[in-house]
């Protein structure tokens, strides 16, 4: 089964209280999707393959360790690009795919709309981004597309994770580490985590 990743450090906790409250309007919300996705993808990264490689510093030479895969990120349209500036600031190199999908709001299956990822997706590390995982149909959906590309590792990073969405991933991708900001306990009759956060994206965007 893969690995649930759910952060414990103080800075998240401090970040998702004010991401969690209706009083923070769309400006301050949007810095900090970017800030606790930063955060995340420290965590996240962690285990990447290293490589060695000579470096001669003003003192002597030596040798250091860089990251030894290529990467690219992946947002889910659109709340995933409230994560992705925050994540290319760390790593400006990687390239950057879009899958567009939208959660039917009576069925809450996901809709395609949009997929375009770079020319080379399945040499890359794909760090797949949403901060919602509700149901779990987005990521899912998200995850297969990858996969029929020939995407061969996956990571799924989220702000806030629901059980039903972890359990549907751990079942149907048990090859896909997810790495949550914070786990909630249920979804409401809408399909909204409880307590949430409401809507990423017209929180992100501003269109509610
Ligand atoms: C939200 C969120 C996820 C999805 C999660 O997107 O950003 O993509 O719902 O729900 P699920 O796990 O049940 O699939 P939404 O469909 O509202 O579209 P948006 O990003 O365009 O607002
Ligand atoms: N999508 C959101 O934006 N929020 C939720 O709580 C669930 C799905």
């Amino acid at each position: 089964m893969s690995k649930l990743f759910v952060s414990e450090h103080p800075l998240i906790h401090t970040k998702m209280a004010m991401l969690r409250s209706k009083e923070t309007g769309t400006k301050e919300f949007r810095e900090i999707i970017g800030e606790v996705a930063s955060l995340l993808f420290y965590e996240a990264t962690r285990e990447l393959p290293l490589t060695e490689v000579a470096v001669q510093t003003p003192i002597a030479a030596t040798i250091c360790k860089t990251i030894d895969t290529k990467l690219a990120v992946v947002p889910i349209l659109r709340a995933g690009i409230g994560m992705t500036d925050g994540i290319l600031n760390l790593v400006p190199t990687a390239k950057i795919g879009h899958i567009g999908l939208y959660r039917d709001e009576v069925t809450l299956e996901p809709v395609e709309y949009y997929c375009k990822l770079p020319a080379d997706v399945e040499e890359r590390t794909v760090f797949l981004v949403d901060p919602m995982l509700a149901t779990g149909g987005s990521a899912d959906a998200a995850i297969g597309f990858l996969k029929a590309r020939g995407v061969k590792k996956i990571i799924f990073l989220c702000i806030l994770a629901a059980p039903n969405g972890v359990e549907r991933l751990q079942k149907n991708h048990p090859d896909v580490d997810i790495y949550a900001a914070a786990h909630d306990g249920k979804l409401n009759e809408n399909g909204y985590i409880v307590p949430g956060l409401g809507d990423a994206g017209d929180r992100i965007f501003g269109t509610k």
